[in-house]
């Protein structure tokens, strides 16, 4: 399956896109996590990012949108992908469009992930990542790790990304409104679109989001 995933800064995108990933046994393609791979490498395209990521801003579609199809394309889009931060205004959806229809394929749906702004503000204030890898994510009080400050799943330690201090979370709810959620409706017209509450139990957001692509586990 070909999917893509919308919702606001701390809906919960990269938590679920691992299990559904897993499940349906395809690619996670986060250009959020992509963007911070570069940048603890130190490389070009991270020194380019950081900027705009520390501020909450968009990364030039200039650099994104040649990293998510340069991902996709190493990751055989043909197979399935389930793409989590990108696309993210309307020029980066016409970008993949474009790329999808070259390689002679199509996404199979978007999932809009809903949750009430009250909520975005507990998930992000109490998050922590991991600094080896920041798909690896928790939550002080909803997804503790076994030991505190330390990654169940590598080891690595765990802290507060840069962007989520209260200010710049600010900033990308609105960058989200002003700028991604236009791509809702971009998709609506495609009949790709559906819709889940992500409040809840993670493993109850998953169930309702298999039901909802009408996949099984
Ligand atoms: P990105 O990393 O994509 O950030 P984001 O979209 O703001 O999303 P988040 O990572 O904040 O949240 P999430 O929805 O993945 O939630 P999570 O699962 O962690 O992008 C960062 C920056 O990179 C952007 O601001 C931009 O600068 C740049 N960028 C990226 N893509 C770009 C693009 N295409 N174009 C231009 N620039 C781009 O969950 C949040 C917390 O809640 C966690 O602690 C988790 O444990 C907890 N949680 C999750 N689910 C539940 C639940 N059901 N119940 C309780 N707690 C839960
Ligand atoms: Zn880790």
């Amino acid at each position: 399956m070909r999917i893509v995933l919308v919702g606001p800064p701390g809906a919960g995108k990269g938590t679920q896109a691992q299990y559904l990933a897993k499940n349906l046994s395809i690619p996670h393609v986060s250009t959020g996590d992509l963007f911070r791979a570069n940048i603890s490498q130190g490389t070009e395209l991270g020194r380019q990012a950081q900027d705009y990521i520390d501020a909450g801003q968009l990364v030039p579609d200039s650099v994104t949108i040649g990293m998510a199809t340069n991902r996709l394309q190493e990751a055989d889009a043909a197979d399935g992908f389930l793409l989590d931060g990108f696309p993210r205004n309307l020029a980066q959806a016409e970008a993949l469009d474009a790329f999808l229809a070259e390689q002679g394929i199509a996404l199979d749906g978007v999932l809009d992930l809903e949750v009430p702004e009250d909520e975005i503000v507990k998930r992000i204030a109490g998050r922590r990542v991991c600094r080896r890898d920041s798909s690896h994510v928790f939550h002080e009080s909803y997804n503790q790790p076994a030991r505190e400050g330390v990654c169940d799943v590598c080891g690595g330690e765990l802290y507060q990304r840069p962007d989520d201090s209260e200010d710049t979370v600010r900033t990308r709810i609105e960058v989200y409104h002003r700028e991604t959620e236009p791509i809702i409706d971009y998709y609506r017209a495609q009949n790709l679109v559906v819709t889940i509450s992500a409040l809840g139990p993670v493993d109850e957001v998953t169930a309702r989001a298999m039901e909802a692509l009408g996949v099984s586990e």
